[in-house]
């Protein structure tokens, strides 16, 4: 025998040498919720250690932040009333464009994306408008625009639609193109499936559909081929990152568009994964760490570029306590 693969996995020092992915804090994008009011921290039921936050308090969040060393966070706002083409995602005083103001005074270097959708902001919680029961997608894309450019101005780095309707990436680029904010990228939401992977997020941002399902505009949880053929679409309208949803189910989704594909990848590792990790670990069943160590390693080695995760914060602490 020649060949012992034990040799490289004998001790510590050459297990950490010869490693062939790892996680840095770099990768991370942290979510965050912002809600109307003041003096607002409080903790999201079923994502623990994630807060809700008024836009007064953000500094709070600025802080930890910073001490994790994340670069970059993605904002989704709660809004106070919604209606039926939800007006509030894209009044200049909303409550994201509100937070985006705030997070750039707080650090003009922390790279702000802003999630851009409907579905928080429309009273029958759908991601559009309707005509009749179903999304309107050419009248959504216009509505979508309008949002996006409402973040531009407020000073995001980076819009990401997340609705799932055909064409926005196009009408989104032309828009901001138009209005000066060239400058200002697009991560689109490309391979989003119609996921039950999504509950504690949807009660977090009050966003449930109040009637049937979004599975008219997100994927269908089987496709892979689909998936290539949404992310080739959105690259081709000028998307400068595309993300695969949610990630750990999705793995193979990943490592696909990584080997098709030249331009960043991002996985969102959505509510319901960081939820069932915290539940099995607060059970006792499993190591809570090292289980979110691996499958954040999963993701990475499956090809993604970035990682959208609830874990952020803690993750990088535990990277500094050499955990993985
Ligand atoms: C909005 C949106 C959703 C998520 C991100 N943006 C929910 C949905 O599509 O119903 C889910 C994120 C998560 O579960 O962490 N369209």
């Amino acid at each position: 025998m020649y060949k012992r693969h034990r040799r490289l996995r004998a001790n510590g020092a050459i297990r950490d040498m010869v490693r062939e992915t790892r996680i840095s804090r770099e990768d991370f994008i942290y979510p965050v919720f912002v809600v109307e009011g003041e003096g607002i921290k409080s903790e999201i039921d079923g994502l623990e250690g994630n807060y809700h936050y008024s836009v007064d308090r953000l500094n709070e969040f600025v802080d930890s932040v910073h001490f994790a060393g994340i670069k970059g966070v993605l904002v989704f706002g709660i809004p106070e009333t919604k209606d039926e083409t939800g007006k509030s995602a894209w009044e200049g005083s909303g409550v994201v464009q509100r937070a985006v103001s705030k997070l750039k005074e707080l650090d003009p270097e922390l790279y702000v994306i802003t999630d851009v959708c409907m579905c928080q902001y429309t009273d029958h919680g759908h991601c559009g408008i309707l005509d009749g029961d179903v999304v309107d997608n050419d009248k959504t894309v216009e509505y979508l625009s309008r949002i996006a450019l409402s973040h531009a101005k407020a000073g995001a780095d980076m819009v990401a639609p997340s609705d799932m309707m055909d064409g926005r990436v196009l009408a989104i680029r032309e828009t901001l193109d138009k209005y000066g904010y060239s400058g200002v990228g697009i991560l689109s939401y490309s391979a989003k499936y119609a996921s039950s992977f999504y509950g504690p997020f949807r009660s977090a941002a009050g966003s449930k559909p109040q009637f049937g399902d979004r599975k008219t505009y997100q994927m269908d949880i089987g496709s892979v081929r689909e998936a290539m053929d949404e992310i080739a679409e959105d690259v081709a309208q000028g998307a400068d990152m595309v993300m695969v949803k949610p990630a750990l189910s999705y793995l193979d989704i990943i490592s696909k568009a990584r080997d098709r594909f030249d331009v960043p990848i991002v996985a969102y590792n959505v509510s319901g994964e960081y939820a069932m990790i915290k539940a099995a670990g607060k059970s006792g069943m499993i190591d809570e760490k090292r289980l979110a160590m691996e499958v954040l390693t999963s993701i990475k080695r499956a090809g993604a570029d970035l990682i959208i995760t609830y874990f952020a914060l803690e993750a990088s602490k535990w990277i500094e306590e050499g955990i993985i």
